[in-house]
């Protein structure tokens, strides 16, 4: 449909008609298995039924037919409904949650991963996923720092940006695409205390220079939608924020799109103490921009009230259905409601898929530790134990459109590999303490002791008879995602007994860490001799595994976020600005700001990951000691695998503003790439530096960037290599 035609169509609607399109209601009106991913209050009356916009939860190629089918029928402009899924990290095959794609350092990846994803969704009846999720973290505490690329800024924006590439395609018309949304605008990862859906309290500064920059990046990638966060910012909520919507998001960054709330976040807003009613709620979500209101009511309660009294001018809803109605009509919708779906087909794994997923599962595991080199593993006598060995329950909470069943576990994979008389299994424990606390309630257990006294013992068997003991620890999947904050990041306290057991049988162990979140890792390292995160690593997390574990491939990725000592660090990130009184890397450091009790940084630091083979890096260097605006120097660094195993090795570049009008964080980065290297071969590494990327948000509230002295580091993570200077003029 041409712009005169959407434009007629909208002329033709009712006042009715057209509040109905900013109005999304949960796809349980229609199917009662619908995933609810929030708290619902109430039924959709019959109209809103027949004439709501949109709808979110629901897929399956013939159950979205037949409901478009019927909602087409009853619709009097025969307008499709808009089905909207959360395709987080996977549709039927699940890839690694984000911050295992972050830990890729591999864009290119993750932007095939998310295209792999939308093909998946789509052919079952999906027209847009509510991904990628830009939001920067710094807190592990919040559970929902699974669900983003981490802690850094440059590395969010770049995987941002691969994913909103990945599922939209070149056109959204493409069937085997869909649509995007980058969410949650803006700053939802700076709760306070790491609580979820806290308030934030941001300078002007931190939030546009920190946490506003991988949503502007993703967006100039134009984005189908852009969804609002549920916290406040400076005492606002975001989805009543007229500053951050229609100044920051359409003014400043251009953006065109869809802006829906997030689940009931509009009706929020009297929680908040933003709005006394839903109807004031409709009201400021509007003035702020809001086009689609996620589930709250208030929309669909109250919009056509507010039209009709001219407090909210037709002029301003009509802009909204606008860009709902181009929307549906990017998508082809108009065209074929239906984007060729095939009523029996439906979205499955395939050989194809598992293949894709298998490669970004290996790509993301990052080695912690490799004392004497435990790992890869030898043919010996092997014995896998923990919760995790066994278990199909390796993808998170956001991933509830794939099946367990397709998942191939830790020891299914080991199996395939060694020959049975080399391998024993013992789960060892239990996944949770007794009464543990998940995003879905309590877990209480009969026999809870018995059975780890049982379990425990089988364990010890495992150990004794083997030679090394590959122990498969973590944090069960409901215990990070959304409304999973924690103020303890230590394992479950039955996991850390069964290691201590184990430990003093003396064998080799060799810890896998599955979680969605930085844990406290200290004390599992000095009774471990390798450790390797492994995130929660999905579909083939098992086969991925066991490809770094067997040495098939090296491991290669790298911590998009600190994994600090203590849970007291937190929120913990490399990218700090210096105080007054540093403490010195060594001697005396009274009066400095310290903790007198543990390290300022983290246990493992951003950016790092250890491989089986070794890199040497040498001869650091810029093209020249100035520079002027319109210029650019080159950064370069030789690196060289100096171990006998092929590698992947992140090269990473970072920054250091000197002196500022405003103070500027001690390190920032500013690039990465990721190269491959056989023994003994060697490749120069370099990087462009221009003045654009030493701009920041100066005293005089705009980008710039000042002339002055600047340090560069071409390293192997946030907190080594050589320092070099240059200066801008
Ligand atoms: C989450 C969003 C999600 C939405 C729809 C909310 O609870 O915060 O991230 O996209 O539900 O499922």
């Amino acid at each position: 449909m041409d712009k005169k035609a959407l434009e007629a169509l909208l002329s033709e609607m009712s006042l009715e008609e057209k509040v109905m399109q900013l109005v999304q209601i949960p796809g349980s009106e229609y199917e009662a298995d619908a995933e609810i991913t929030g708290v619902t209050r109430g039924q959709a009356d019959e109209k809103v039924k027949r004439l709501a916009g949109s709808t979110l939860g629901v897929w399956g190629s013939k159950r979205l037919k037949k409901i478009q089918e019927n909602y087409m029928k009853e619709h009097p402009h025969h307008i499709p409904l808009m089905f909207m899924l959360d395709v987080i990290h996977g549709h039927k095959t699940v890839l690694p949650c984000p911050l295992g794609q972050g830990a890729t350092f591999d864009p290119e990846a993750v932007k095939k991963g998310a295209a792999m994803q939308a093909k998946e969704a789509s052919s079952d009846g999906v027209h847009a996923t509510f991904s990628p999720m830009a939001d920067l973290c710094r807190d592990a505490r919040w559970g929902r720092i699974m669900e983003s690329t981490g802690e850094d800024k440059y590395l969010n924006s770049c995987m941002a940006t691969a994913m909103v590439e990945g599922y939209q395609g070149e056109d959204l018309k493409d069937p085997e695409h869909i649509a995007a949304c980058v969410k949650h605008f803006a700053a939802y990862g700076a709760g306070e205390g790491g609580r979820d859906y806290n308030n934030t309290e941001l300078s002007e500064h931190t939030l546009r220079e920190h946490y506003l920059r991988a949503y502007g990046e993703a967006i100039k990638k134009n984005p189908a939608m852009v969804m609002t966060s549920f916290n406040t910012i400076n005492g606002i909520p975001a989805t009543g924020n007229t500053f951050l919507m229609k100044k920051i998001l359409r003014e400043e960054f251009g953006f065109k799109g869809v802006l829906i709330s997030d689940w009931a976040a509009v009706g929020e807003m009297i929680n908040h103490g933003f709005a006394e009613d839903q109807k004031d709620a409709a009201f400021k979500a509007m003035m702020a921009g809001v086009d689609i209101d996620m589930t709250s009511g208030c929309y669909s309660g109250y919009l056509e009230e507010l039209v009709k009294s001219g407090e909210i001018s037709e002029k301003m809803l009509d802009e909204a259905v606008l860009r709902v109605l181009n929307m549906k009509n990017d998508l082809g919708l108009f065209e074929d409601p239906f984007r060729e779906i095939d009523m029996e087909e439906g979205a499955s794994v395939t050989e194809e898929s598992r293949k894709l997923a298998r490669k970004t599962v290996a790509e993301s595991l990052v080695l912690l530790e490799n004392k004497a080199q435990a790992l890869p593993l030898r043919k010996e006598r092997n014995a896998f134990i923990g919760p995790f060995v066994n278990t199909k329950r390796l993808q998170s909470s956001w991933a509830f459109s794939g099946e367990d069943e397709n998942t191939v576990t830790v020891f299914e994979a080991a199996s395939e590999i060694y020959e049975s008389g080399n391998i024993k299994f013992a789960e060892g424990c239990t996944m949770m303490d007794q009464d543990s606390v998940t995003a879905r309630g309590v877990c209480h257990m009969e026999n809870w002791q018995e059975e780890n006294e049982k379990l425990l013992s089988e364990a010890l068997e495992a150990a004794k008879w083997a030679d090394t003991v590959i122990l498969c620890l973590g944090e069960d999947s409901t215990q990070s995602g959304e409304a999973t904050s924690k103020a303890s990041l230590k394992l479950p306290a039955v996991q850390l007994k069964l290691l201590d057991e184990l430990s003093k049988i003396g064998k080799r162990i060799v810890t896998l860490i599955f979680t969605g979140r930085p844990l406290e890792l200290a004390d599992v390292a000095k009774l471990s001799d390798a450790m390797l995160v492994c995130w929660l690593p999905g579909t083939e997390g098992g086969n991925g595994v066991m490809d770094v574990l067997s040495g098939k491939t090296s491991p290669s990725g790298r911590l998009p976020v600190s994994f600090p000592y203590t849970v007291g660090q937190e929120p913990l990130h490399y990218d700090m600005y210096s105080t007054g009184r540093p403490k010195p890397a060594s001697g005396p450091s009274e009066y400095t700001s310290r903790y007198l009790d543990c390290e300022n940084g983290a246990l493992y630091p951003f950016g790092y990951g250890l491989s089986y083979t070794t890199f040497e890096y040498s001869g650091a260097s810029l093209s020249k000691e100035k520079m002027t605006s319109g210029e650019t120097l080159t950064a370069s660094v030789k690196v060289r695998n100096t171990g006998d195993m092929k590698g992947d090795v992140t090269v990473q570049l970072y920054i250091r503003d000197i002196t500022g009008s405003r103070v500027r964080p001690i390190r920032e980065l500013a690039g990465f790439k990721k190269i491959s290297l056989e023994p003994g071969s060697e490749e120069i590494v370099s990087f462009k530096i221009s003045e654009e990327m030493l701009r920041f948000w100066t005293a005089e509230e705009k980008w710039d960037s000042e002339p002055g002295r600047f340090n560069v580091w071409l390293c192997d993570s946030s907190v080594d290599g050589e320092t070099l200077e240059f200066r801008l003029d």
